[in-house]
């Protein structure tokens, strides 16, 4: 077992985060099907992932419903899990809802706020939406479910930051202080009658402007005014969910790829989880090239290649003279990758200290069970 899956054993949740694109998806994944070989029952809650990925893990379009990993679908991959995987999509509407639904006095006030249009228009789009959705479902799932460890995957483009600054900002909204100033125009055009939204070419004014201006009107003040009521709740659920990422059951699994900026942006957050007094479990560099020289004895999946080179070598007839030193011009290449990959990989381990690992590029994307298995390996 490798230092970051040593970190995680007493952790009851992994949130992994990173910039878009690094792997965080396959590492939640491979996360969760590590503790479940070993006897574990697990949980990968992921917001985007791969569609084989997904099919992979038996995920459907349903949303926000925790899905075991069939029997069968390890035995395909030649795996015999100790314990059971679960795995499930996060769908933000729905955890949106489920929210108002909590929080509402009564049904008629939740009827009228899930019917208002004006909400569903908005909170899916709203900025930090799904990063808060993403906490809110874990902090549901790990106060009302019994797995041994949840791991949150997080959202896929979002800066670092979002994730964090994610609770001010729903607060925010459902205090009115967003909605009054993204519907302040739309007010005012009321209030004055005819240049109702003309010039507005933003987000709010667009779907605003697909209905007729009394419409709009009256679903905006519902809307500011039945959110008031339920900001209560909300503050003292954000405060809660806040808390829980604090908590020593907690780990944060930072994620980047050996690139500068994806570095930067990993030490960033880095940075403000520890200021925030957020447990880090560990660091990933994901999808590193391997130093090749001297030659390790081979990489997984080199064999077949080294074999035909080799062959290809031995019966270099005529036209084939320069075939070494093509060889040769190709290592050099790979190895300038290697050595740039390297000197990220050191910086992350610098920045972030505590237990690190490097994962190579593997040969094939990372979409099955034996994919996330090989993965795994190297946690
Ligand atoms: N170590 C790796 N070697 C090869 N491919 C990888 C590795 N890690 C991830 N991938 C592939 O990279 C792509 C992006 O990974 P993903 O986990 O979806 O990233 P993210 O969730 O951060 O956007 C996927 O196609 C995945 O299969
Ligand atoms: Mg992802």
């Amino acid at each position: 077992m490798g230092a970051l899956l040593r970190s995680l054993e007493g952790k009851r949740v992994a949130i992994v985060v990173g910039s878009g694109g690094v792997g965080k998806t396959s590492v939640s994944a491979a996360i969760a099907l590590s503790r479940a070989m070993e006897g574990g029952r697990t949980l990968v809650c992921t917001i985007d992932p791969a569609r084989r990925l997904a099919t992979a893990l038996g995920l459907g379009s349903l949303g926000n419903a925790e899905a075991l990993v069939p029997a069968e679908a390890f035995a395909r991959s030649g795996l015999a899990p100790k314990g059971q995987l679960f795995a499930m999509m996060l769908d933000v509407k729905r955890t949106w809802d489920d929210l108002v639904a909590r929080h509402a006095p009564d049904a008629a006030t939740r009827d009228r706020i899930l019917g208002n249009r004006v909400y569903q228009q908005v909170s899916g789009a709203l900025a930090g939406s799904q990063e808060y959705m993403a906490m809110e479902k874990l902090y549901e799932l790990s106060t009302e479910r019994d797995y041994d460890l949840i791991v949150l995957d997080t959202p896929p483009t979002s800066h670092a930051l979002d994730f964090l600054e994610a609770p001010d900002r729903i607060l925010d909204f459902v205090g009115n202080e967003t909605a009054r100033k993204l519907f302040a125009p739309a007010i005012d055009a009321g209030r004055f009658g005819a240049r109702l939204l003309q010039a507005g070419t933003g987000f709010v004014a667009k779907t605003l402007s697909r209905f007729t201006g009394s419409d709009v009107l009256s679903d905006v003040g519902d809307f500011l005014g039945q959110f008031q009521g339920m900001y209560d709740g909300f503050k003292e659920r954000a405060s809660a969910v806040r808390t829980l990422l604090t908590q020593p059951e907690v780990g944060f699994v930072l994620v980047a790829s050996p690139s500068p900026l994806s570095v930067d942006e990993a030490l960033f957050f880095h940075d403000h989880l520890r200021k925030a007094g957020m447990p880090v479990a560990g660091a990933v560099s994901n999808r590193v090239t391997p130093d090749l020289w001297p030659f390790p004895g081979g990489l997984p999946g080199t064999e077949p290649v080294a074999e035909a080179l080799a062959a290809a070598l031995a019966s270099a007839g005529p036209g084939t003279e320069d075939l070494a030193a093509r060889l040769a011009l190709t290592l050099q290449e790979h190895q300038a990758f290697a050595r740039s990959d390297a000197r990220e990989v050191e910086r992350m381990r610098r920045g972030a200290p505590g237990p690190h690992v490097a994962v190579p590029r593997l040969p094939g994307d990372v979409h099955d069970l034996s994919g996330l298995a090989a993965l795994a390996a190297h946690l």
